[in-house]
């Protein structure tokens, strides 16, 4: 069952290729996107909404973090994104016209479940799924659903199921982009065509498997390690954090970029790596200067860059170069170097990868 494969986890991740490819497959056979992929009632519901209300939890909470950028930046709809387990037991202001978002693999996690029922007991009742198992508790319970086609994740560390989700939502942001008048044609044809290339650019970061492995030695005897990322890519330093703390037990935080000298510089030094996500986007310029920031403390970098950005390696500054710039799409691409870097991590270390202590699969407890 697991081929050429160690574990699961290892397995998911290499996965990713055809699972992005089988999320995708209606958007790029249609070529076009059509509120009809969330449910037949779609594109009356969309009509209604005026906001956004993602609600999750873990990796799922970050690939609703993610998806504000893009909710936000391509079709201009105010989003929130909320821990589904804060949001339930908090007095918010429902608004009948925000469109409640769940994000959640398993379908069954009881924080996201009880979440949407409170939401609806607020009488909001614009719901939509983004799901990985039919037919699951939360899908049922939502008007709305776009399966995610990563096939069974068994790794506790979700991999594939992230990813595909970030495609799934891209989807969404276009999708409301178009029905709202702000996507021309040409950049409908535009995004579809990345869409169709990021199985292949993914296939082209695992491939720097060999390279990551070597650098998680530097990780595997370390207890701390920050994770630095900006804008769209803030979430991926997230899920890079979660995944090595979640797999490897050593501790680890994500920071914006920009946050480090309001607190977190003071933590620097050469017993800490510092991973930083470097897509050659606007704000490379502004990451160069906080890895400076870095590097000025003693700090050691392990900079994942895009390979049409020119970035050298020096003394205490380590590049691994991902595929070139990917534009919008670009966190999904930089989520896989982290995976595996955790993944390599926690195999040096010797953890149960796949069943990590204390963790399950599926959180159907509060
Ligand atoms: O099944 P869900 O997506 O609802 O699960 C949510 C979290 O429990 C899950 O993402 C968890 O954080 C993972 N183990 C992270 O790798």
């Amino acid at each position: 069952e697991l081929g050429p494969y160690a574990h699961f986890m290892q397995k998911e991740i290499h996965e990713q290729p055809r699972a992005l490819t089988d999320t995708l497959e209606a958007i790029i056979d249609d070529n076009a996107f059509s509120p009809a992929l969330f449910g037949a009632e779609a594109a009356t519901v969309f009509n209604e909404v005026d906001s956004i209300l993602i609600l999750a939890a873990g990796t799922s909470y970050y690939a609703g973090l993610t998806a504000k950028y893009w909710l936000e930046g391509i079709a201009q709809l105010p989003t929130s994104v909320e821990i589904a387990s804060e949001y339930r037991y908090r007095k918010s202001v429902p608004n009948p016209r925000q469109l409640i978002i769940t994000i959640s693999q398993s379908g069954e996690t009881l924080d996201t479940m009880e979440a949407l029922k409170h939401a609806k007991s607020l009488g909001q009742h614009l719901t939509l799924a983004i799901c990985n198992v039919q037919e699951s508790a939360i899908p049922r319970a939502s008007r709305l659903v776009l399966y995610t086609r990563a096939g069974a994740e068994i790794g506790v560390a979700s991999t594939k199921a992230f990813t595909t989700q970030l495609v799934a939502l891209f989807t969404l942001a276009a999708t409301f982009a178009k029905q709202r008048g702000l996507l021309s044609q040409q950049e409908e044809q535009a995004y579809i065509d990345e869409l169709r290339h990021l199985p292949g650019s993914v296939q082209y970061a695992l491939n720097l498997e060999p390279q990551i492995r070597e650098w998680a030695k530097a990780f595997s005897n370390k207890y701390h390690a920050l994770f630095l990322g900006r804008g769209m890519h803030y979430p991926i330093a997230l899920e890079g954090a979660l995944k090595l703390k979640e797999i490897s037990y050593i501790h680890a935080e994500a920071y914006p970029a920009g946050e480090l000298k309001h607190g977190p510089l003071a933590l620097v030094d050469k017993n800490m790596p510092v991973v930083v996500i470097a897509p050659n986007d606007a704000l490379l310029e502004k990451v160069k200067s906080n890895m400076q920031e870095v590097s000025a403390r003693g700090g050691e970098l392990f900079v994942f860059a895009d390979a049409d950005s020119n970035f050298t390696a020096s003394e205490g500054v380590h590049v691994i170069r991902t595929p070139r710039h990917v534009g919008v799409l670009s966190p999904i691409l930089h989520t896989i170097p982290v995976q595996l870097l955790a993944y390599h991590a926690a195999l040096l270390k010797g953890t149960d990868v796949d069943k990590p202590r204390n963790l399950a699969k599926s959180v159907t407890v509060e």
